[in-house]
């Protein structure tokens, strides 16, 4: 059974799961750092917040803090979290009436949320974070990454086998560990085969090639259990995305936090950390 994103990220398991999360990702650090002593002065909107996990990191280094999210359980799980600590607002990053333009100086957008989106709504989010961004002001997001080398091994069973085989360990425990590799076989079967069923095809390797040629697309990549698609994008294609809706300066990182253009480095990760400006020429030429 699939459903849309935001009936699954109001469902109580989800926002329980996500409000659980205590952690920033190697890359959210490495944006901190960059950003450095001007989040002192900086509003920031943390768009797609979820349970609140980026919340306790970002929040206390800003100047002042929103939280927003379309779904309703995950604004209640902050607020439940953090009082009334810091504002959180539920409001949908397609169409952010209630925030006005040049309001923020950062807006983060993190975990991939703007992966849950149709092709169409991605290119009016970035035009919307754009507008509520004061001209030179600071977008960082993360975003599946099409061009990721271990793709494609999402739909095999062969990584799963030499895991198993490179499981197998002493003659006394063969017996247990066969079981053990039978079941898990089978899993990971069954799942394979749901995931080509979802994606309408058998030939993965050939689906993903496809979308490569493209350069975007979308995948059911067992992503919150396989009940939704996700938007898979190369970095050239995002870098693209990026300029036509204004944005300059785009700096790449990868998931474990280096900063890099690297493109054979950022392949080696399945997301891509993006960190971008606002044009200041455009807007201040409006
Ligand atoms: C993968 S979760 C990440 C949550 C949080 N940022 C974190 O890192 O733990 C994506 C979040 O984006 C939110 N989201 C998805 N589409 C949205 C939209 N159009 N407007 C606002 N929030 C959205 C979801 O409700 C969900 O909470």
């Amino acid at each position: 059974m699939t459903i849309d994103h935001k009936t699954l990220y109001n469902t109580e398991m989800l926002s329980k799961d996500y409000a659980s999360r205590d952690y920033l990702e190697p890359a959210e650090r490495a944006v901190i750092e960059v950003l450095d002593s001007n989040l002192s002065s900086m509003k920031m909107l943390d768009m797609g917040v979820g349970g609140g996990r980026t919340t306790k990191y970002f929040a206390p280094l800003a100047l002042n803090y929103t939280g927003a999210d379309y779904a309703h359980a995950m604004i209640n799980a902050c607020i439940e979290k953090y009082g009334d600590d810091y504002y959180f607002i539920t409001c949908d990053a397609r169409d952010m009436e209630e925030l006005s333009d040049n309001s923020f100086d950062f807006v983060l957008f993190s975990f991939n949320g703007i992966d849950s989106f149709s092709h169409e709504d991605r290119i009016s989010a970035l035009k919307e974070i754009h507008r509520v961004l004061r001209p030179g002001g600071y977008f960082c997001f993360s975003s599946h990454n099409l061009n990721w080398n271990g793709l494609p091994d999402l739909f095999s069973l062969k990584p799963a086998k030499k895991a198993a085989l490179a499981n197998k360990s002493g003659a006394s425990e063969e017996t247990k560990d066969f079981k053990k590799n039978v079941d898990r076989g089978f899993r990971s079967a069954y799942k394979i085969a749901r995931l080509s069923i979802l994606n309408r095809s058998f030939r993965m390797k050939g689906y993903i090639s496809k979308l490569r040629k493209s350069e975007r697309g979308y995948i059911y990549d067992n992503s919150l259990n396989g009940k939704v698609k996700v938007y898979y994008i190369t970095k050239d294609e995002q870098f693209r995305q990026l300029k036509a809706a204004g944005y300059n300066n785009i700096s790449t990182i990868c998931r474990n936090g280096f900063i890099t253009s690297s493109t054979s480095l950022l392949n080696q990760d399945g997301w891509i950390y993006y960190l971008c400006q606002t044009g200041k020429n455009e807007k201040q030429k409006e």
